[in-house]
């Protein structure tokens, strides 16, 4: 375990939720903060569902799943985290709602916390400077579904010291994660290689190139990729890559990582994929069947 012990984290949403669970587990002390008790307890059912998986398996003892649950505690005041060793964000990306929060919790914690974004695409340094800690800032970036992809990116920014990225190095890898370095680039490795292959398989459905189904089996049976990249839109969430696509569309002005209007028109419909319960499938029905888009 690293000098770490306390773990803040902002935001409860699918990634909040499955980096609680990790640090919970890990057998660090875990307090989330998020707006409402309802929000945190549809993540804890989440949450209680994933280990009840780990335990059915016989990948984690029932003890050590018991242990970790009664690590996490939940509170609505984001004041309540200045006691941590570390704050993990994860709330919607916008960054004038993680600054916000930042700004109160650089107020309150310990010269010693480091801050650390699970932010996909928006700059670490921009975040950082808003801080009187830009040296103790670091990008801790996450995949989905958390509890299961083992990669974590360690980004560091310009201001970013060599202390606080080894030590934020150390804590993913106690997490039981593999750590890769990455720069302060918008969408660091995955999500710049990621996303237009993503966006490029949305062009492919608008271009009638094949159907959903069909543009999802191609990718998953001709290249070995567990799912296809439509149903992985649905899994990441339409609403959090369109986020995402803007963002870098607006750093690097390249073609490649502009939405595609389908995605705009789909995410102005709330089919935002499986969190809404549609997007290019249908959850409501078992398996998901391929949505009409009228194309
Ligand atoms: N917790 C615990 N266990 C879980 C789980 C969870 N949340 N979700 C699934 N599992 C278990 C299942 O029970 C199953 O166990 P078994 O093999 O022992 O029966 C196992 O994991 C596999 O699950 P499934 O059979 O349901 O489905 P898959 O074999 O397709 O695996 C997957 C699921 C691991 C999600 C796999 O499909 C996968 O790797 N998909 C790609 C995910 C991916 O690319 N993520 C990155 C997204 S990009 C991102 O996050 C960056 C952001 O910035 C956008």
């Amino acid at each position: 375990m690293s000098d770490i012990k306390r773990v803040g984290v902002l935001g409860s949403g699918l990634m909040g939720s499955g980096i609680a669970q990790v640090a919970a587990t890990a057998g660090y002390d875990t307090l989330v903060r998020d707006v409402s008790q309802q929000i945190w307890d549809k993540a804890r059912g989440g949450i209680e569902k994933s280990l009840a998986k780990f335990v059915e398996k016989g990948k984690l003892p029932a003890a050590d799943r018991d242990a970790g649950l009664k690590r996490l505690r939940f509170t609505t005041t984001t004041a309540d985290l200045k006691g941590c060793d570390i704050v993990l964000e994860a709330v919607t990306e916008d960054l004038e709602l993680k600054n916000a929060l930042w700004k109160e919790l650089d107020g309150l914690c310990p010269p010693a916390t480091i801050f650390a974004s699970n932010t996909s695409s928006l700059t670490i340094a921009a975040m950082a400077a808003a801080t009187r800690r830009a040296d103790r800032f670091v990008g801790l970036h996450f995949f989905n579904p958390v509890p299961l992809m083992p990669l974590v990116e360690v980004v560091r920014t310009v201001t970013t010291s060599a202390d606080t990225f080894q030590r934020a190095f150390a804590f993913a890898k106690s997490l039981g994660k593999e750590p890769v370095a990455a720069k302060d680039n918008s969408g660091f490795i995955v999500n710049l290689l990621l996303v237009p292959y993503l966006l490029d398989a949305i062009r492919a459905v608008e271009r009638g190139v094949g159907s959903v189904p069909d543009i999802d089996k191609a990718m998953q049976l001709g290249c070995g990729y567990p799912m296809g990249p439509l149903t992985l839109l649905d899994f990441v969430g339409l609403d959090t890559t369109y986020k995402i696509a803007e963002i870098m569309f607006t750093e690097y002005r390249e073609q490649r990582y502009a939405p595609p209007p389908l995605l705009k028109r789909m995410v102005l419909a709330g089919m935002n994929g499986r969190k809404t319960g549609k997007g290019f499938y249908d959850y409501a029905v078992d398996p998901p069947r391929v949505v009409d888009l009228g194309l």
